[in-house]
């Protein structure tokens, strides 16, 4: 890095194990990400779940564009720029619902699910200066893996599932939490924090923090699950690079995939009670199965740029402003018959426990997020160290980039497709 920060262009302030400050604080660094990176990339926008049957939409943003998710009546699911085609209003201000489509507030031209312009009120002042064919909304691309919903404004980048690669099969495992039902949302709550976005982005692969600040959570929780996460010097726990930018960080290897299970594992104590309230209407097998599950996966896959599927829970971030972030944290549980009922009220307190706002542990890490961006006011040529484990790294089996689990190898990935995103004009 030289003396004169301002004047290196963007790309050029990531290095493969250090990024410099400023990458949190520049206000033209933040513009020139929400084009080259979240307008041309695969962003996370739903759930299948929260839009489940046809009439179903939820409105979010893409960056910060703002788009609404939609059901049509054939079940096909959109994203439309939530922008109405006569001057520009915003369709849409309700979080998610049932419509048969959406009628402009301002003078109620109104459109179908799948974004067609269906009426335009007093029609004949339009006559011979506008079709209402060529008046669509604004559709996005939008492609779906496991029940992950992702749109994009890159009319010509590569398939979802490309884009995805060897996630997929984290993806696969990741649903498995279920107990051999599918996931639906339980809940979800969101919060702001006074920070860079990348921020958030680096946290949910930094298994270095978790003793650390997360002391307190470990204090509040029982010692089997307090051992559970006592991942620090277990070197099975590990971290892959997945590429793309995308990477999962093992916390508890031996729940990776649920589906491995030779039986020697006893539930934990915790879950006497659950146990008890299933079994009078489940078998042993289905009830071993949604109970181990009840913790979530044991590894969170974090995928470039906006969405991690955390152990037993969604984390989704939305760039704000070059200091300002919004997380979603969305609670998950098996979507099944009202016996299942029990489980998703223990998950649900699971969940608040630590991600809730008054929980043990997003408001801890909340705290080191504001630092982050305070202290990097200072300095903005200093580097933020992203080398942990670098000497360390190797390939996996599958030939993916490899180091401990409180390794930067998650950081390093992210950074390095932030790089080429931000190099090519
Ligand atoms: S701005 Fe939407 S109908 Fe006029
Ligand atoms: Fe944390």
């Amino acid at each position: 890095m030289n003396e004169n920060i301002m004047d290196v262009a963007p790309a050029d302030l990531v290095s493969g194990d250090r990024v410099a400050g400023r990458l949190y604080t520049d206000p033209a660094i933040f513009e020139l990400e929400m084009t080259r990176i979240f307008e041309r990339t695969w962003v996370w926008v739903a759930h299948e779940s929260e839009i489940a049957k046809p009439g179903s939409f939820k409105s979010t943003r893409v960056g910060r564009q703002p788009v609404i998710v939609t059901r049509d009546r054939r079940n096909a699911i959109h994203t439309l720029l939530n922008r109405c085609r006569h001057r520009g209003a915003s369709l849409c201000e309700k979080p998610q619902g049932q419509a048969n489509g959406f009628t402009c507030p301002y003078h109620a031209w109104s459109y179908s699910l799948d974004g067609k312009l269906r009426g335009i009120p007093y029609p004949d002042g339009y006559e011979g200066v506008a079709d209402k064919r060529d008046l669509s909304l604004k559709k996005l691309r939008t492609e779906s893996y496991g029940g992950m919903v992702f749109a994009t404004f890159g009319e010509n980048i590569e398939p979802l599932e490309d884009f995805l690669g060897d996630v997929r099969l984290w993806i696969d495992r990741f649903m498995k939490q279920g107990g051999g039902y599918p996931i639906k949302v339980l809940g979800k709550h969101r919060f702001r924090f006074k920070g860079n976005w990348k921020i958030q982005l680096e946290n949910t692969t930094d298994g270095y923090h978790f003793p650390i600040v997360h002391r307190s959570w470990m204090a509040s929780v029982d010692a089997e699950t307090a051992d559970m996460m006592s991942f620090m010097t277990d070197p099975e726990a590990i971290t892959h690079d997945l590429g793309h930018g995308h990477s999962v960080m093992q916390m508890v290897p031996e729940h990776s995939d649920l589906d491995d299970d030779d039986g020697s594992e006893p539930l934990q104590a915790r879950f006497a009670g659950l146990v008890d309230e299933l079994s009078k209407t489940l078998d042993a097998a289905q009830v071993r199965k949604v109970v181990r599950a009840m913790h979530g996966t044991g590894f969170n896959l974090n995928l470039f740029p906006n969405v991690s599927m955390s152990i037993a829970f969604f984390r989704v971030l939305r760039p704000i402003a070059v200091d300002e972030t919004e997380i979603e944290h969305i609670a998950l549980g098996p979507d099944g018959p009202p016996e299942l009922d029990p489980v998703n009220r223990e998950r649900l307190r699971i969940h608040e426990h630590f991600q809730g706002p008054f929980g043990f542990g997003t408001p801890d890490d909340a705290e080191g997020w504001d630092r982050v961006q305070r202290g990097a006011q200072g300095a903005p040529e200093m580097p933020i160290m992203v080398n942990r484990g670098l000497a360390r790294e190797k390939a996996s089996p599958e030939g993916w980039p490899t180091s401990h689990v409180t390794d930067e190898t998650g950081m390093r990935a992210a950074y390095q497709q932030w790089k080429r995103m931000m190099s090519d004009d």
